[in-house]
């Protein structure tokens, strides 16, 4: 069969504005271009900002109409007449996980090759698709901008999900302690199984959160945190960033908290909380001597010398594979967003895709 013959399935959205607007679409798969490489999907990575995107709350999604995921894997299924020559000289038939700027809810997906990397020896697919961008969210928000070492003390938000076990990870690699936060208590078994914390390190995020901080650091025999790793923000940052002691580093990548349940944007819930959504004043923050960093891994991208940099560190740091929470079939996509969006999930929730 020739290449162009054969189809690629995938979710696609017209026009942002609800997650009702998803919907299965086949075209022809286009021949893969010099450098890029095409692969065969098998499993696809959810993400906060696929749904974010569907309902229009994101500023990075792509103008008209876009297919929702950021990270995949799969295997080679053919290649540009370059993309051989790429420091990872792909051949037909590697299993190989990447990353992309949507597009990734697909049976295939035709990309350049420095958004792919061979898929870790003896993970699964699932695993695979679940690496890319939630632990590189990890890596690089902790080492790379929270100068993460031994021996510090690290507050992590929802410890829980894909990210933060990513992150408790990495921290208890470093030597470091975390202070780890989930939504409900029911969460706290699978962060004990999955990175034997002590259960008195576990805070379940309530409107206690201050004072069971307090006692967290106190068990601990610390005066503050070292580092804050959050991506809730809301009414819990302030209260995070005030135990940071001297030199602390905020390292703020997402804000769950403005995140709309259901399928449209409920903006009479997010309007009121969007406007008194907490603030720093830079000049107190030069008396605290503390700081604040944002980051959004998109533009990492956009950076591929410092993206393949990062993610050489990170591999070569040996991640243990990542925990996959639930798996839903690639036909019921909206379904699983619609579970994600709920915040009940633990670890990472993949797409199947069986062919
Ligand atoms: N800046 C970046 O480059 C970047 C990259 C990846 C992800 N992120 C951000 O990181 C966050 C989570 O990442 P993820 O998509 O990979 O998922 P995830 O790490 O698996 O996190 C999912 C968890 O978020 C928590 N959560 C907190 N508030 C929530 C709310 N209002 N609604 C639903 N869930 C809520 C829930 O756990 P608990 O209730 O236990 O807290 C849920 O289980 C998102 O905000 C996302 O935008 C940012």
């Amino acid at each position: 069969m020739m290449l162009s013959d054969r189809v690629v399935h995938k979710w696609l959205i017209h026009k942002a504005g609800s997650l009702k607007r998803l919907v299965l679409v086949s075209e022809q798969l286009p021949e893969p271009a010099k450098d890029d490489v095409q692969v065969e999907i098998k499993a696809v990575g959810l993400n906060f900002a696929d749904i974010f995107a569907c309902l229009g709350l994101y500023s990075a999604t792509p103008a008209g109409a876009f297919t929702p995921g950021l990270e995949f894997s799969g295997t080679v299924s053919a290649l540009g007449e370059s993309s051989q020559e790429s420091p990872h000289g792909f051949r037909v038939g590697d299993p190989v996980m990447g990353m992309t700027r949507f597009g990734g809810f697909a049976t295939h997906i035709t990309i350049n090759h420095h958004y792919l990397l061979p898929l870790q020896d003896g993970w699964t697919f699932e695993q695979g698709a679940a690496f890319p961008v939630q632990g590189l969210t990890a890596w690089y928000g902790l080492i790379e901008l929270g100068h993460l070492s031994k021996n510090q003390v690290v507050l992590v938000q929802s410890a829980a999900g894909g990210v933060g076990l990513q992150a408790m990870d990495i921290i208890k690699k470093q030597g470091a302690t975390a202070i780890a936060v989930i939504g409900s208590p029911d969460k706290a078994a699978i962060l004990r199984e999955r990175t034997g914390i002590d259960p008195s390190h576990i805070l379940v995020r309530r409107k206690t959160f201050k004072t069971d901080l307090q006692q967290a650091l106190k068990l601990l025999f610390r005066d503050g945190l070292d580092i804050v790793f959050d991506a809730v923000y809301g009414k819990f940052f302030k209260p995070a960033y005030e135990a940071m002691n001297p030199a602390g580093r905020y390292v703020l990548y997402g804000a769950a908290d403005l995140m709309s349940e259901g399928n449209r944007p409920n903006y009479l819930s997010l309007i009121p909380r969007y406007l008194m959504r907490p603030r720093l004043d830079p000049m107190a923050m030069i008396t605290e001597n503390r700081s604040l960093m944002a980051f959004n891994l998109i533009w990492l991208w956009e950076d591929i010398p410092l993206m393949h940099r990062v993610l050489k560190d990170f591999i070569s740091s040996k991640p243990a594979p990542p925990h996959i929470g639930r798996q839903f079939d690639f036909s019921d996509a909206p379904a699983a967003l619609r579970f994600f969006q709920k915040g009940r999930s633990t670890g990472k929730i993949v797409l199947t895709i069986n062919s």
